[in-house]
Order: C-alpha cells, then sequence, then structure tokens
C-alpha cells in the first residue's frame, strides 16, 4: 500500500489550480452513454474514479480515447453489454450512474448493487425506486438489479427532501430524459455538479426546465445528439486546499475554481479568522494564527458539504475552542476522528455529533486513510503536525484528488509518497 509522508509545520504559500470535478465528471461520463455518437469532455481530473468510470464505459463497448491530456472523446454509437462488471462497480458506487442512460436507450440494464460503503449505509433504493416510478420492470437477483422496459414512462417522483439523493438524481435524470412524456422530480438534489450534467444534457437536446432547483422537469425527447462539455471546477479539491492553509498556515490562491458554489464554505473559514477573497475563479486565503471554533451541520447543497466534514474535524482539532459537528448525511463518517485522535486531537463522539475539543498543537503520528476525504482531512492534519506523519492507505486519495502530493509540494508542503512496485498510475488518463 502507497504511504503519504508529511511533515508539518510549514506554512502554504503560492497558487494551486483546481482539477475538474470527480463528482461533475462522473454524470458526464455516464451521460455519454445516451448519445448514439460522440462527446467530448474536457478538464477531466486524473483520478481513479474517472479512470473506473472510463473502463465501464469501454466494458459496454464504447470507444473512449484521449484527444489532449485532459479532453476525452467517446463513442457510444457501438454499446456491446448492457451488463455492468462487478469488479467495477465494487471499486466505485457511481458506476451505477450506467443503469438510468442504458435502461433508457437500450430497454435494458443489469448493473450489480454496489453493497456497503466505510462511510456508512449506501443503499440504491431511491434509484430503483425512480426506474420502477418511470414504468420498469426492476428485479434483483444474485446481487445484480436488472430492469428492463420498452419504453420509459414520465411520471412524479418525490424523492426523500431531508437526503435530496445526488446518486438518485442523477440516475433518475439520465434515464427520463428519453422516456415519452414529462418526468416531474420533486426535492431533487440542487447540487453544482447536478445542475452541470442538465446544462450538458440540454446543450445535447434534453428538454429540462427548472435547472439547479429542487423541482425539475423533464419532457422526454426521442434521441440526444452530440455535445462537447467541460467538466467544472472541483470545489471539494478546491475546499480542501483552503482547509489545508486555514489549518497549516499561509497565503494561498486556488485557480479555475468557482467561488459561487462554495458560499458556506468560505463563509466557515471567514468565520474561523481567515482573511478570504475571490475573483471570478479564484479563492485567495489568508491564514492568521489559530483558527476559531465554529459549529457545522452537514446538509446537502446549499448547506455544508459532508465531502468537506473531516477536513473541518481537522480545523476544529486545532481551533481556539470547542467545535460541534453534526453529520447528517453519512452514519459513519466519523470513522475518521479515532485517527486524528492518535495525532493528539480531542473528540468525542455522541450519536451523529463530534464535540471537538481544540488543542494548541498536533503531533505526527502512523495514520491510515479509510477513505477519500478521511485521507484529505489526515494529509492537513499532517501538514499542522510537529514531526513526520505517515498516512497508509494513500490509494483512496488517489480516487478523488489529482495529484494531491505534487500540487500540495508547489504550496510549500514537505510531502512525498512512498510506494510499493506501483507507483500512483493514473489508470487510463493519457
Ligand atoms: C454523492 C457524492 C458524494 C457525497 C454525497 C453527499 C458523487 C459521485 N458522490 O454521493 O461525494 O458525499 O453525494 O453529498 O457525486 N440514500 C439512500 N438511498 C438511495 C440513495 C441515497 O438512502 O438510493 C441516502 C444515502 O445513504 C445518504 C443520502 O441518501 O445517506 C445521500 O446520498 P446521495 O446524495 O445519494 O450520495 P451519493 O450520490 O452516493
Amino acid at each position: 500500500m502507497d504511504e503519504i509522508i508529511v511533515t508539518g509545520g510549514r506554512p502554504l504559500a503560492g497558487s494551486v489550480r483546481a482539477s475538474g470535478s470527480k463528482n461533475g465528471a462522473l454524470p458526464l461520463l455516464a451521460a455519454s452513454l445516451l448519445i448514439d455518437g460522440t462527446t467530448v469532455i474536457d478538464n477531466l481530473p486524473d483520478i481513479h474514479d474517472v479512470a473506473t468510470m472510463i473502463n465501464m464505459l469501454r466494458a459496454l463497448g464504447a470507444k473512449c480515447d484521449f484527444i489532449g491530456p485532459t479532453k476525452l472523446r467517446i463513442d457510444a454509437s457501438n454499446i456491446t453489454s448492457v451488463a455492468a462488471p462487478y469488479e467495477l462497480v465494487r471499486m466505485m458506487r457511481a458506476s451505477f450512474y450506467v443503469a438510468g442512460p442504458l435502461l433508457a436507450r437500450f430497454g435494458e440494464c443489469e448493473v450489480p448493487l454496489p453493497g456497503g460503503c466505510v462511510i456508512g449505509s449506501r443503499p440504491v433504493d431511491f434509484h430503483i425506486q425512480g426506474f420502477k416510478a418511470l414504468g420498469a420492470d426492476v428485479t434483483e437477483k444474485h446481487g445484480v438489479v436488472r430492469a428492463t422496459a420498452s419504453r420509459l414512462r414520465g411520471t412524479r417522483i418525490f424523492m426523500d427532501p431531508r437526503l435530496r439523493s445526488v446518486g438518485a438524481t442523477v440516475n433518475i435524470m439520465l434515464a427520463s430524459v428519453l422516456a415519452e412524456g414529462t418526468t416531474i422530480i420533486e426535492n431533487a438534489s440542487r447540487e453544482p455538479e447536478v445542475f452541470a450534467c442538465q446544462d450538458f444534457l440540454v446543450r445535447c437536446g434534453a428538454r429540462i426546465e427548472g435547472i439547479g432547483s429542487a423541482t425539475v422537469v423533464i419532457e422526454g425527447v426521442d434521441k440526444l445528439h452530440e455535445a462537447d462539455v467541460r467538466a467544472i471546477g472541483d470545489r471539494m479539491e478546491t475546499g480542501t486546499f483552503l482547509y489545508a492553509a486555514a489549518v497549516a498556515g499561509g497565503d494561498i490562491t486556488v485557480e479555475d475554481c468557482r467561488p459561487d458554489h462554495m458560499e458556506i464554505i468560505l463563509d466557515v473559514l471567514r468565520r474561523a479568522g481567515a482573511g478570504v477573497t475571490t475573483g471570478e475563479d479564484w479563492i485567495r486565503l489568508r491564514a492568521v494564527g489559530r483558527p476559531l471554533p465554529v459549529d457545522v451541520m452537514t446538509a446537502p447543497y446549499p448547506g455544508f458539504p459532508t465531502d468537506l466534514q473531516p477536513t473541518h474535524g481537522v480545523l476544529g482539532a486545532v481551533a481556539r475552542g470547542t467545535t460541534i459537528i453534526e453529520e447528517t448525511i453519512f452514519d459513519a463518517r466519523f470513522n475518521y476522528t479515532d485517527e486524528l485522535a492518535r495525532m493528539g486531537a480531542h473528540i468525542r463522539i455522541v450519536d451523529s455529533a463530534a464535540i471537538i475539543k481544540g488543542q494548541p498543537k498536533l503531533y505526527a503520528a502512523p495514520v491510515e486513510a479509510t477513505d477519500i476525504r478521511a485521507g484529505a482531512a489526515l494529509v492537513i492534519a499532517g501538514l499542522a503536525a510537529e514531526g513526520q506523519t505517515e498516512i497508509s492507505g494513500a490509494t483512496f486519495l488517489d480516487r478523488g484528488y489529482d495529484n494531491i502530493e505534487a500540487k500540495l509540494a508547489a504550496l510549500g508542503a514537505e510531502i512525498t509518497r512512498r510506494s510499493d512496485a506501483q507507483s500512483r498510475k493514473p489508470l487510463c488518463l493519457a
């Protein structure tokens, strides 16, 4: 297993570019299956989850070729299979996104259940209920979901307003753009990545109203046409860099990002005492001493994102006072706190809340990343800690972060990777 080695105590300085969004790119890649022709996606991040989705498209018969360092051309005119291989679905839950487009375009799909996940239970029942509501016949046998429909029929679908599932909104939307009649998704996810996917579908000829709102109205069309698209900047990666500077100290600028997608995060960082200024596509953060404690509760967009909850936990761990974090989305998302405690953090978990008593210092310790965002949090903790922190499970970071150690090193961090035989290898980006 790869390890990331971080020597703490160096403030960060300079500029870093945000890569394309992981959660934005994955729906776009899946959406390409809807098109009997070519899609070109630019600004793809060089991460394992994108590679997994590209491998999935290839396994289904799509032709995928890089025509630039981050630019992929997908030709989905000759899809040869509607069955998603388990080896790929088990690597990444978002592989389930292929179900909607396959069902819509070919009238059938077979996708294994993605199963459990280290950050909590993550069923796909909302996706399946949506397909059923659209008229599909759905069965589950031997862990495989099989859905069929001669043509899906539009209907009104109510999502759980508290959770506003991102994945179910995407999958139902991808299924309903080719359905007969009108589909109304109530309590749809309003995450910017969902909005970006809706926008792309419209450019391909889909008829969607209420883009970016909680009520999305989709008038089915017979077919979509070819289009090009650029993935939006990754707000979780951007947030991770900003938190790194807020915790380790320094003055950094993240470029090619979307400040308008990050309002609550910037507000929290300002309340923690950081100086935050923004332009159209950049954010500058100047840390001013030890952060102040800020309580947060995770919620669907525009609320505080669960994906930055662990990084906020690190800020709390060094803040001048007590921070309370309430996690409302994933039931096991405090897994990282035990590792953080090994570095001197004082954290108590009570039901779905973490009570964090800020300490003047964290200390290096061997720790283990168990998921993408926990890994990022431990890297940030390492940047602030005294001594050399060894973080195992670095491959989790590679699922969602594009060259994180090179980017942090360019900002002045002392960070390296210890690899086994295989160094960090992008799976299929050119
Ligand atoms: C997406 C993001 C992930 C982020 C999460 C919440 C992608 C690829 N991943 O994951 O980074 O942390 O949103 O913002 O975009 N749920 C059900 N049944 C379902 C679907 C979801 O009960 O069928 C529950 C989940 O267990 C969770 C909540 O709904 O408690 C929200 O999950 P959802 O928004 O669907 O997350 P993902 O799309 O998996």
